[in-house]
């Protein structure tokens, strides 16, 4: 018998091999050009493939949500507290709901990641905090978007890392060397570690 949720014969939950347990968020936090987004969304994709279910996985991403709900928002240690406050609040109502957030955010400030964390902590909802651990070296060298060029000539002020701080987590609940680690790896770390506290169950 065809499954009434197949739109193609088949049936989808067939080919999941697991499912969501619990809701949390796995905030990312480091230097832009880390790899938080590569990350992110490799987990995603990843998840999306062991689910039978593809809306069980939601991703916020710095750079796409500066575009619209945070699009008022620049780059002052004001400014970021701000976008860091909204988006803690955000990621904590997709965890209630039930769904994995990946938070994909530089996070620069400790007091700021704290908030978030302490604000999912008080609901009891899993959060992690997750150092996307890659040197500002190897963050330069790769220079994707151009923009350590750019802080290096003056073009553009208070750059992560260059003319501005980033306050590295001294505990972080996971610590991912993307410098040593491939992607497949990385992605294996964090899915372990959701397997490990029972997030996701096989
Ligand atoms: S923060 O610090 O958490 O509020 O920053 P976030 O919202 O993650 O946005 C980071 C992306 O914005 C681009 N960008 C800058 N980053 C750091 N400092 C300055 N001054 C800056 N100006 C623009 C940059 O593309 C960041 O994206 P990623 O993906 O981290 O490279």
């Amino acid at each position: 018998m065809v499954d009434a949720t197949s739109t193609s014969g088949l049936n989808p939950r067939q080919f999941a091999t697991h499912t969501l347990n619990k809701g949390a968020t796995f905030w990312f936090t480091g230097l832009s050009g880390a790899g938080k987004s590569t990350l992110s969304s490799a987990i995603k994709e990843k998840l999306d493939t062991m689910f039978a279910d593809t809306q069980k996985v939601f991703v916020l991403d710095g750079d796409v949500i500066r575009k619209g709900l945070n699009k008022d928002l620049g780059f002052t240690a004001e400014d970021r507290a701000e976008n860091i406050r909204r988006i803690s609040e955000v990621s904590k109502l997709f965890a209630m709901s039930g769904q994995i957030c990946l938070v994909a955010f530089i996070s620069p400030y400790k007091k700021d990641r704290d908030f978030g964390k302490s604000l999912h902590k008080d609901q009891g909802i899993p959060f992690y905090e997750c150092f996307i651990n890659s040197s500002l070296d190897v963050c330069e060298s790769r220079d994707v978007k151009g923009l350590y060029k750019k802080a290096r000539a003056g073009e553009i002020k208070n750059f992560t890392g260059i003319s501005d701080p980033y306050e590295a987590p001294e505990y972080p609940d996971l610590d991912i060397h993307t410098d040593d680690l491939n992607l497949e790896q990385s992605v294996s770390f964090v899915l372990k570690r959701m397997l490990d506290d029972r997030i996701i169950v096989s």
